[in-house]
């Protein structure tokens, strides 16, 4: 008998790309099938039917996105094709022939008004386009496929890819001095944990598909932070010596509009499917020995 068919897309993002390093931990019980934008272009419409249709996956997790935060403001079609439109589409083919819809989505969908860590049932109010964008993602997805499972992520890094620590470890090996921001609170997210508890919650789904579960989890490693303490943490784990200055938001402006708060709640994730959220500190910890 063949094995279920796992895509996932944005293999050559920071998350696609950690689930090709996790992938034989599972091979005796899935195939997986890994996209990038030339084998499945998103902003294809007509091509992401045909291509769920030809593959028969049991399971889709689409890791590709527009992530251009600032550019998105510009470019405002394109995130909407890319982050609305490709996962109403994935959502409904998904339905059609009874896989599980699984979708990456972002604390950006929030306005940082709470100042308390968001639950996924709050409500949303984004800040910016690539927001605006996701968050519909998000509710055509769900409204297309109420199987579908979104899972909100936060301050994505990886050894892979372009990312805060990434660049932080640049700059600092660089200059004497850096200025980062210290009024954004928020959690980062080892992009390899992210992918660790997908494959927990698939690993459930398929011993129990009748499995009754919501429509949207948070996801983050635990912690509570802003980006100057982020900052802080990777020259001490790197061992660096620049200076790393704090300076509040309006002396760094951005195109885009940021929320100051999206600390979001991980307890759904942890309750359903036993997935475990890992301390922030060591998870940057392990990033950082990996490069
Ligand atoms: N990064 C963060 O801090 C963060 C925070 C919260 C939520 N998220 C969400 O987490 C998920 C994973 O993010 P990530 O950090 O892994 O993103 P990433 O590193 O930017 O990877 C996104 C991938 O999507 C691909 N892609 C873009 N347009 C495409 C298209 N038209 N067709 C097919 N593939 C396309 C990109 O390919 P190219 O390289 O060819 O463009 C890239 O490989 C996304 O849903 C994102 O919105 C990320």
């Amino acid at each position: 008998m063949p094995k279920p068919l796992i895509i996932i897309t944005g293999k050559d993002g920071q998350l696609g790309f950690e689930f090709s390093q996790i992938k034989n931990q599972y091979s005796n019980q899935f195939d997986f099938l890994f996209t990038n934008r030339n084998d499945l272009d998103l902003m294809n419409e007509a091509s992401i039917e045909a291509f769920i249709q030809q593959h028969q996956p049991k399971y889709f997790i689409n890791c590709a996105a527009y992530t251009a935060v600032d550019k998105a403001e510009i470019e405002k079609d394109i995130a909407f094709a890319i982050n609305a439109t490709a996962p109403l589409i994935i959502a409904k083919t998904c339905a059609s022939i009874n896989c599980q819809f699984i979708h990456i989505s972002t604390d950006y969908v929030f306005d940082g008004e709470k100042k308390a860590p968001y639950l996924p049932t709050d409500e949303i109010n984004p800040l910016n386009v690539y927001g605006a964008s996701k968050a519909l993602g998000e509710k055509l997805s769900i409204e297309n496929n109420p199987q579908s499972i979104i899972i909100r992520t936060s301050w994505v890094y990886s050894a892979h890819g372009k990312n805060f620590v990434k660049t932080m470890l640049k700059l600092m090996s660089e200059r004497d001095e850096i200025n980062v921001v210290e009024d954004q609170i928020g959690c980062p997210t080892n992009a390899a944990d992210l992918a660790d508890a997908i494959m927990q919650i698939v690993l459930k789904l398929n011993n129990d598909n009748a499995f009754k579960h919501s429509n949207i989890y948070h996801y983050s490693n635990t912690g509570n932070i802003s980006w100057f303490q982020f900052a802080q943490a990777i020259k001490e784990i790197a061992n660096l010596n620049c200076k790393v200055n704090p300076i509040p938001s309006a002396a760094y402006p951005t195109p885009s509009k940021r929320s100051n708060y999206s600390v979001m709640d991980t307890s759904y994730i942890a309750d359903d499917f036993g997935v475990e959220i890992k301390d922030w500190k060591e998870s940057l910890q392990s990033m950082i020995s990996r490069l």
